[in-house]
């Protein structure tokens, strides 16, 4: 009797769980049947390389060990892993059917990878530039274009949260993340982050499949007090609100689903363990209500680097307690065991583990996994196109920087031209860190089907026209002696100096002058007096100040992508008319680096005359082979009231012989505030196309709550009455805002 109704218990139990996931969609029936280890396991990332053959990247599964892990362990979402699309698509397709089809409740799994230019973790992926260069282009269509290749190439192979844009916002160049931002302004940081948050997750083109963006890493993760990443942060609250919050606020308004913790220390807080941080300031006041995940590892750094927990356990507790949904784990199992005691001590409540588990539940509900669990063959064919090739290379010709041309280019094509240096003849400098290896792969590992810049020279230049130094540092006598021989057949040297790929804390320097044996290279360049052309291609500015002032022109190309030797090569040769302009501060020496909005100091009022230089290249700063004239600045009033507003216009003219595009950037100073207040802020950007000699006026509304309003240490932004100026390129005007 008692076998009986045991059974027809049974029977009821999983037809009621077999009716919950057919209407798969109801998160709250699916959660109400989850035991305790399928919640834990939900709330669990691990890496990939715990389930390949060999623990590598490479996609080949060790079936039985995922097999175990998911049916023990119930981990419900994976990371990284890097191969090709036919790799990529059986892996997953594998993964997804025993997650759907061989577990009690067919939970589909949720995969995260770092697509943070482009699909950079498949090898036929297209590579775009790193987030720096894209916000030198100042250009939000072009972002857009760009996150939706980068959704186009991710989605097909079952790839539906990407952990990008990083959001963080650059204040010091000796970061080693430094490239993976959109430099130091916060405006051009909330306004391009959101603009690639808002494309990503709306892609029609990716249907029915769908991809989540992951704004990171919440907060105060770049302006490292000793430059190393991961080193403490300190931050007053007023400047953290002012100026690292609102790229996080604007890709919450963007509705951005996912979040990713800063891995350092903020205020003397590891800020994974910060209740303050991650519930008082982010569920709460600025009510972020999607899925929290920490990065890598972040528990076990709790212990072994901040140390502010005794063992793992301990950590486990704050780090929940803050408010974190998902660990990515990624090797170790001790999260799931350390949730279950925390559990059974009364520590951790059942309603704290179902808040998180409900938000991971909605977003694979939200992303459509449920429903489209596996990859689709069908969507392959938008891959590795032509057309995406396009994008690539428009993207690296908006993003090149010319910070310098004293009558030298576009290159003179019946010129010899000689290539030297660290990115002469290296595909790993074009695409950088982050492309099919987190360090860049190897340069037998780069795709067959890109050039390098002397290989995109050769076919812009003629092949006879274009020579190869092997040359690429001065390490000896013998090493300045064979570039010497080399640059004598040449007119031009192009030197292509920078730094070797570098991610995270492998990037770590003490000193930002680009490296002595590069800088003897350029100095060996200068002294045959033959014009020098310098492209830099590097993750940050590396300080060249003295060899800046003997090169004939200098080129910031950061990492370019896989267009971006042809991009270069059609700026040299003038097919391209550079348009780009710096989004940040290039500095002057290696130890005074400061962002362009800065607070006034003594320097300002007492050092008479200021000096003539700040900085090499100031943030803003771009040219062309074109020239802009700015004129008739002009607001249509004087006075301004608290729910008004004032239209500013200014005449722009392209006073040279080609079309050209400018990057309008408009600025306002604030006289007096309450707290101090910076020289002056950017607070609106455009891009304006222009014919030989065509003029156009350019408009910007300034709202006040918008464009004057500032926060104090609380967040709450205050409003004060006073006297503005509106400064673009060299022109000005005064205004003021009235009660
Ligand atoms: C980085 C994150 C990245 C994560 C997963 C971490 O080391 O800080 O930005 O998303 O790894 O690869």
């Amino acid at each position: 009797m008692h076998k009986i109704v045991l059974f027809a218990f049974i029977f009821c139990y999983s037809l009621q769980v077999n009716a919950v996931i057919k209407s798969s969609t109801n998160v709250d029936s699916l959660l109400s049947v989850m035991t305790l280890d399928e919640k834990i396991g939900q709330m669990t990332q691990m890496c990939f390389s715990t389930i390949t053959l060999d623990g590598s990247k490479s996609l080949d599964l060790n079936v039985d060990n995922f097999k175990q892990l998911i049916k023990q362990q119930h981990i419900g979402s994976f990371l990284s892993g890097s191969d090709s699309y036919a790799k990529w698509f059986d892996f997953v397709t594998a993964i997804q059917k025993v997650a759907v089809e061989e577990t009690r409740l067919g939970i589909p799994l949720i995969i995260g990878i770092d697509h943070v230019h482009g699909a950079n973790y498949i090898n036929e992926g297209t590579i775009f530039p790193h987030n720096l260069m894209m916000a030198c282009s100042f250009d939000k269509t072009l972002i857009e274009k760009v996150a939706k290749v980068t959704a186009i190439e991710t989605a097909p192979v079952g790839l539906s949260w990407n952990f990008s844009p990083v959001l963080d916002v650059a204040r010091t160049p000796y970061w080693p993340r430094f490239y993976e931002t959109f430099g130091e302004d916060s405006r051009v940081c909330a306004e391009l982050g959101s603009a690639y948050i808002k494309a990503y997750q709306y892609v029609p083109e990716i249907a029915p499949y769908k991809l989540s963006a992951c704004a990171k890493h919440f907060i105060g993760y770049s302006d490292p007090k000793y430059g190393y990443d991961r080193s403490p942060s300190e931050i007053p609250m007023q400047t953290l609100h002012e100026v690292f919050m609102p790229p996080f606020r604007k890709a919450f308004e963007a509705g951005v689903k996912t979040l990713m913790v800063n891995s350092g220390e903020l205020n003397g807080e590891p800020v994974h363990g910060s209740k303050f941080l991650l519930d008082t300031l982010l569920r709460r006041q600025l009510g972020f209500n999607g899925v929290i995940v920490t990065d890598i590892k972040d528990i076990e750094r709790i212990v072994k680097m901040h140390h502010t927990a005794a063992n793992e356990k301990e950590a486990t507790l704050q780090v929940i307690n803050a408010g974190v949904d998902m660990y990515m784990a990624c090797n170790s199992y001790t999260f799931i065991q350390h949730v279950k005691e925390l559990l059974s001590e009364g520590k951790l409540s059942m309603a704290q583990i179902d808040a998180s588990v409900r938000r991971i539940l909605q977003l694979k509900k939200e992303l459509g996994l449920f429903e489209n669990p596996y990859p689709s063959k069908k969507l392959l064919d938008a891959v590795n196109t032509t057309e995406n090739r396009k994008v690539a290379l428009e993207a690296a010709e908006k993003s090149i920087v010319l910070l310098k041309n004293e009558d030298i280019l576009p290159l003179d094509k019946s010129k010899k031209l000689l290539i030297a240096g660290i990115g002469a003849n290296s595909k790993r400098m074009l695409n950088g860190p982050w492309s099919f290896d987190w360090l860049g792969a190897a340069e037998a590992q780069q795709p067959q089907n890109m050039l390098t810049l002397f290989e995109a020279c050769k076919s812009t230049f003629g092949t006879n026209n274009v020579l190869l130094s092997k040359t690429e540092r001065i390490l000896s006598p013998a090493d300045k002696k064979q570039f010497l021989k080399d640059t004598r057949k040449a007119d031009v040297i192009v030197l292509a100096v920078g730094e070797q790929p570098y991610s995270e804390f492998m990037g770590n320097i003490n000193d930002l002058t680009l490296d002595a044996d590069q800088l003897e290279l350029i100095d060996a360049a200068i002294a045959t007096k033959k014009p020098v052309v310098l492209v830099l291609m590097e993750g940050r500015p590396r300080v060249i100040t003295k060899q800046a002032a003997g090169v004939k022109a200098v080129l910031f190309a950061g990492y370019p992508g896989i267009e971006g030797a042809q991009a270069i090569a059609n700026i040299l040769s003038g097919k391209t008319n550079p348009s780009a302009s710096l989004a940040f501060s290039y500095p002057l020496a290696a130890g005074h680096t400061i962002p362009y909005n800065h607070k006034p100091s003594e320097f300002n009022i007492y050092w008479k005359p200021e000096p003539a230089q700040k900085w090499l290249y100031p943030f803003g700063h771009g040219l062309s082979y074109t020239q802009f004239e700015y004129s008739d600045l002009q607001l249509s009033d004087t006075i301004i009231t608290p729910n008004g507003t004032l239209k500013a216009s200014v005449k722009i003219k392209n006073a040279g012989k080609i079309r050209g595009t400018e990057t309008a950037l408009w600025y306002i100073k604030d006289e007096v505030g309450s707290i101090s207040r910076p020289v002056k802020s950017l607070k609106f950007f455009e891009k304006i196309d222009l014919n030989s000699g065509e003029e156009k006026t350019i408009h910007f509304e300034i709202n006040p709550q918008q464009h004057l309003a500032f926060p104090d240490k609380a967040g709450l932004y205050r409003l004060e009455p006073g006297r503005y100026q509106l400064i673009i390129d060299n022109k000005s005007l005064w205004f003021s805002l009235n009660n």
